[in-house]
């Protein structure tokens, strides 16, 4: 029997069918709600309206569940690769060992950057922000590779999909090596994805830069966990603009632009600058706990909270042991993990945070590790998108591939002057 919804209005009642997702979730089906009825929904960011339905991201913000095509969070951070991710998370299931080959080679090809893009670097300002810097140089990916398939099925597809992938990873290591004046280094086909990016980043004429596996596998690690998160703020913005039909580098460029955001990705960055506060201001946590707490206060605990889960971030989880392993292996300490420990701690036990339901999210620990990989902390949320781009990839391409796609166009509730005459400039009083 289909199960339905009564909605009684203006003394009439009428059916809505209930859809039920593959993991229990439900959902009203409002798709003819203004036709049959003349009403529209009001959910201000859309806390409790599904955009899509989806086969590649399971959540649940209460238990703290994380999957991606079926595979939890914690087997794909132990046991697989940011590639095989990527590769699982755009094809739906984990690639065989050809597959998985062709796929890396594939990244190889097209890892180098037209070098006419080159001088659009050197003419950003210095201080100008990474983010600023690569959702422009997305956006200009579509000059230099204007052949996209009309069809996502077309093998060719997978090229623009290798191209973005690859060449976004190039393009951060450049914006970074340009922004300290230094020389660019390519990238080279006898690394591995996440060893090419960091021997971009950090090799030297002077200082040839020595590719140590530790590093390699929490970077895998840390891309894994960033990979994909259902339909968040800025692979909403993808699907959003990719709903136009626009060609994917742009939605893509879209969504860096709102992964930039503190509030989103730009978080980890905040987060880092909070604990670098805290920890310059004396390492007493109490007057920033008692400020997130202070409604008249507009300072949040950076790194906590989230719109989904309820509960601890399965990533945060992870991210946290990926520390205490990264400095142990580095021989290195930080003192801002521990300042980040004693907030979690405290908040954890705190009314407020839990009446709240306020955990720390993905943001909270990725920082640390970050930095003992040496990244600088502006270049933090440029490694949450690249690290997010397989999610947005796959995500753009169940949504062109769905046969209900729509525009995205949202409705609103009008609440503006009622209808009045203009008004000549020589008759406003
Ligand atoms: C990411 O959606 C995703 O999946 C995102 C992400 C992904 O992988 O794509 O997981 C990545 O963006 C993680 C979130 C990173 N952002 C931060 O860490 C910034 C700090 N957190 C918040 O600003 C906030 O928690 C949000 C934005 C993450 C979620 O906010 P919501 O769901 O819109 O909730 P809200 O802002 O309406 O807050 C509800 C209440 C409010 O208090 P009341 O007015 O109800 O009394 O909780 C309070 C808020 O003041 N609150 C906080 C808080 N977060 C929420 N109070 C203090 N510190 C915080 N961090």
């Amino acid at each position: 029997m289909k199960d339905k919804a009564i909605l009684t209005y203006d003394g009439k009642s009428y059916e809505l069918p209930v859809i039920h997702g593959s993991e229990g979730d439900k959902a009203i089906d409002i798709t003819n709600l203004r036709k049959d009825i003349g009403l529209t929904t009001f959910d201000p960011g859309f806390g409790n309206t599904g955009s899509c339905k989806s086969s590649i991201t399971f959540m649940d913000g209460d238990k703290g569940i994380l999957r991606h095509c079926g595979i939890p969070i914690e087997q794909l951070a132990e046991h697989s690769s940011f590639v095989e991710t990527a590769y699982l998370l755009i094809n739906s299931e984990l690639p065989k060992k050809d597959e998985l080959e062709r796929f890396s080679s594939m990244l190889n090809d097209h890892s180098l950057v037209h070098e006419d893009m080159r001088s659009f670097f050197e003419n950003f300002p210095r201080r100008a922000h990474p983010m600023g810097i690569l959702s422009s140089m997305v956006n200009s990916l579509m000059a230099f590779y204007p052949e996209i398939p009309e069809k996502t099925e077309d093998e060719q597809i997978n090229i623009t999909f290798a191209r973005l992938l690859s060449k976004v990873r190039s393009l951060a290591a450049m914006s970074y090596k340009i922004s300290r004046g230094h020389k660019l280094v390519y990238p080279s086909n006898r690394l591995s994805y996440c060893a090419n990016f960091l021997n971009m980043m950090f090799d030297s004429p002077v200082r040839p830069y020595v590719i140590e596996e530790d590093l390699v596998h929490a970077l895998n690690v840390f891309w894994i966990l960033h990979a994909d998160h259902e339909q968040n703020c800025s692979t909403s913005a993808v699907r959003l603009v990719g709903s136009a039909r626009v060609n994917i580098y742009a939605a893509i460029s879209a969504g860096v632009a709102a992964l930039w955001g503190p509030l989103h990705g730009g978080a980890n960055q905040a987060v880092i600058e909070m604990l670098q506060l805290i920890y310059d201001s004396g390492g007493d946590i109490t007057p920033f706990i008692a400020k997130a707490k202070d409604k008249n206060d507009s300072f949040r605990l950076m790194g906590f909270g989230h719109r989904v889960y309820k509960t601890y971030d399965p990533r945060a989880k992870i991210m946290k042991k990926m520390c205490d392993t990264v400095l142990k292996q580095q021989k290195k300490n930080n003192p801002l993990l521990g300042i980040a420990k004693r907030l979690e701690e405290v908040a954890l036990k705190d009314s407020y945070f839990i009446e709240h339901n306020l955990y720390p999210n993905v943001d909270f620990y990725s920082g640390i590790v970050l930095t003992a990989l040496g990244i600088p902390r502006n270049m933090f949320p440029v490694m949450f998108a690249i690290g997010r781009l397989p999610g947005w990839i796959s995500q753009w391409r169940e949504s062109i591939d769905d046969p209900h796609w729509r525009l995205h166009r949202p409705r609103q509730v009008y609440i503006g002057a009622k209808k009045r005459d203009y008004v000549p400039i020589d008759k406003r009083v």
